[in-house]
């Protein structure tokens, strides 16, 4: 009685349960089918009940399945896992094979549980979509954000440049100097148009500075150096809401640092300073020298190289400042 009560509960068990289960003996001739493998599979159990179960797949599968329980037979305690795509009825399944051996390792049958999963992976694809909107949203508006930064740099290089009539291009010079030393030691990568930026705005902090004190045709009394000695504070200052990586601003702010600790403005020295300022210091430097001013004339092109050459290791990188003496020996420099 005991036996035929938990016979019969089995058998309601594997009927009643929410996945689908299909049972074949060892020869794969199908013995069982509950009713969620109907519901789930979209199948009749009288239609496939004592056919073979490679026989009941559809005739482009039916070389994967045989396949999959040859090696089940071969591997015991192994399943197999199948995702299925019902395109007709727009579902997805998951069937699982799994061998049943007895306790003589003699292969009884194979169990397939299919498991519904269309939910889930209805949940997925939305989840993968809206993943998708949002990185396609994230890059249109880096794309605005980056194309309004560079607007916003070009304007304030224009601003620079129509203020910077007194030193007739000096930002310009600054920026191919620095960019043709850059170029020469690191070649073009990812960071030769932030080197670009900062030399073409290293002195746009001039712009707070008084005329009075910037275009002072004669020597500057050593409180309006020290007004002077601001700009590059204050440029980084004006740079750093457009520059979020921090890759151009440090430049800036430290262009006028000194290779030996002494410059302005946090007397920052050697690799401390970030190695765009060091290459601009030298193009900034050169450039002034080069050009005339309202209490001296220009220096010549030897007298600047001699001065460069002198201050390496002291105000220049002497790293720099070699990159620097090929490209004035080979002409790349005037
Ligand atoms: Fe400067």
């Amino acid at each position: 009685m005991e036996r035929e009560w938990l016979d019969n509960l089995y058998r309601l068990v594997l009927q009643q349960t929410q996945d689908g289960i299909i049972l074949s003996d060892a020869d794969g001739v199908i013995v069982f089918v509950n009713d969620a493998a109907e519901r789930i599979r979209n199948i009749q159990r009288e239609n496939i009940l004592g056919h073979s179960m490679v026989d009941c797949h559809k005739e482009t599968s039916r070389e994967k399945v045989n396949r999959a329980l040859g090696y089940l037979k071969s591997h015991e305690g192994n399943a197999v896992s199948r995702m299925v795509t019902d395109s007709v009825n727009d579902k997805y399944y998951e069937n699982i094979y799994t061998p049943v051996f007895d306790e003589t390792h003699t292969l009884q049958g194979v169990s397939v549980i299919s498991r519904d999963i269309t939910e889930r992976r209805r949940a997925e694809e939305s989840k993968a979509a809206i993943q998708r909107a949002q990185e396609v949203a994230h890059a249109t508006l880096m794309e605005k954000y980056h194309s309004l930064m560079m607007t916003s740099m070009e304007m304030l290089t224009n601003l620079l440049e129509a203020r910077d009539f007194y030193t007739n291009g000096h930002s310009k010079r600054v920026c191919e100097i620095a960019t043709k030393l850059f170029e020469h030691r690191n070649g073009i990568d990812e960071h030769f148009l932030d080197i670009q930026w900062a030399a073409k705005l290293h002195d746009i902090g001039k712009i707070c500075i008084p005329d009075a004190i910037v275009h002072k045709p004669g020597k500057l009394t050593s409180e309006e150096y020290e007004t002077i000695k601001m700009h590059s504070a204050l440029a980084s200052d004006i740079i750093r809401p457009l520059d979020p990586g921090s890759r151009i601003w440090p430049m800036i702010r430290y262009h006028h640092e000194r290779y030996d600790g002494k410059g302005y403005p946090d007397g920052r020295g050697g690799e401390e300073i970030p190695d765009g300022a060091r290459v601009i210091a030298i193009a900034d430097t050169y450039d002034a020298m080069r050009s005339c001013r309202p209490y001296r004339s220009a220096m010549s092109f030897d007298q600047c190289i001699e001065e460069i050459k002198a201050n390496a290791g002291t105000q220049f990188d002497p790293k720099w400042v070699k990159v620097f003496l090929e490209l004035a020996t080979t002409g790349s420099i005037d």
